[in-house]
């Protein structure tokens, strides 16, 4: 099924949830802002999140603009709307800070699907094998790795390693992306994947394309890979965005979540962006909303803390990415600035 371009701007503006009536919208994010400035607070935000979360930001990115935001800033309180697995990512370069997660319900299911014991069975399965972790997985599960990486890296973080054999959990549809860019590798990849990504088939691809025959097809390796061998172009949330934004074609068919739809419709309105049916939406991404964002930082609740026997390695997993992939690890660059700045960096 196709959805018209104007039905689905009007859905994705108004995000999963109520439309909250405008006044009460603004009278909020005017509180949030008075608040945050108040007790020296960030407002950290991932782009799936609902539009007028985004509205509240200091900084709006992917997942590794993020947690580059997250290494450099000099505020007390970290505020993350995101997942818990980018909030814990933010605490472990941030041991002093206080990191909150508004809405704790906020989870990533493909996180969950690897524990720290499955970790282990897989290690034991092929000994000696480096293991290079998906941020998207647990404090738990990085510090049984060697180094993480996010969708903007992986292939950079993989090829680092001299051995040939390499595990790379939790993602399979990442997983086969970096396998298939390092042919000299042997990837051994777990059987994990992002539900809201592997919704999108290639049918529906097919649907799209003839729909909008002339579209630059655009697709997260997070899509199953019979899903992003029909796209034109994969990347990152933040590779997504500067492609779309760079590129002189004026129709996309984005194969990625709606929040990242709704921000390239809502920034590039000369445009046609459009996405598959039913919409790719991650619900947990959605959990956050002015209101939990509000009540977080007036009370300091939700706040993150860690297993002190894991948070060292863990956190090196971190650091050591940062160490293989750029000399400043506070270099900021695939950021989206917040609502005073709405640029993206070159
Ligand atoms: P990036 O933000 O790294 O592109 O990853 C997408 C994602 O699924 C976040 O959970
Ligand atoms: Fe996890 Fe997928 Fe949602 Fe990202 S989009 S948070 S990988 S479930």
């Amino acid at each position: 099924m196709v959805v018209e371009i104007t039905k689905q701007k009007h859905d994705l503006q108004n995000g999963n949830g109520k439309t909250i009536p405008q006044r009460d919208v603004q009278s909020l994010k005017e509180e949030i802002r008075k608040i945050v400035k108040e007790k020296n607070a960030v407002v950290l935000t991932h782009i799936y999140q609902r539009l007028e979360v985004q509205d509240i930001a200091d900084h709006i990115g992917d997942s590794l603009a993020l947690s580059r935001a997250a290494a450099r800033t000099n505020a007390d309180i970290i505020v993350f709307c995101g997942v818990h697995f980018m909030a814990e990512t933010a605490k472990l370069l941030n041991p002093v800070k206080t990191v909150l997660l508004p809405d704790l319900q906020s989870g990533c299911p493909m996180a969950d699907m690897i524990s720290v014991d499955d970790l282990r069975a897989f290690k034991a399965e092929h000994p000696g094998a480096p293991v290079v972790c998906y941020v998207n997985s647990s404090a738990g599960v990085k510090a049984e790795s060697d180094v993480c990486c996010t969708s903007t890296n992986a292939v950079q973080v993989v090829s680092s390693f001299k051995e040939k054999e390499v595990l790379f959990v939790p993602d399979k549809g990442l997983g086969v992306w970096v396998q298939e860019r390092l042919p000299d590798k042997k990837l051994h990849i777990y059987d994990g994947f992002c539900p809201t990504h592997y919704q999108i088939t290639p049918k529906d691809v097919f649907v799209m394309r003839e729909k909008y025959p002339e579209a630059v097809v655009v697709a997260h390796p997070e899509c199953d890979p019979e899903v992003w061998r029909l796209a034109d172009f994969v990347g990152s949330t933040s590779q997504i965005y500067k492609f779309v934004s760079n590129h002189s074609k004026e129709q996309f068919i984005i194969l990625s979540e709606q929040g990242l739809v709704a921000r390239m419709q809502r920034d590039m309105s000369h445009k046609t962006i459009v996405t598959t049916f039913p919409l790719p939406l991650c619900p947990n991404m959605k959990y956050h909303k002015l209101e939990s964002v509000l009540n977080s930082l007036i009370n300091n609740v939700n706040e993150i803390e860690i297993r002190a026997d894991v948070f060292q390695k863990a956190a090196q997993t971190i650091t050591k990415m940062f160490e293989i992939t750029e000399s400043d690890p506070a270099k900021n660059t695939n950021l989206w600035e917040g609502p005073r700045k709405q640029a993206v960096e070159a």
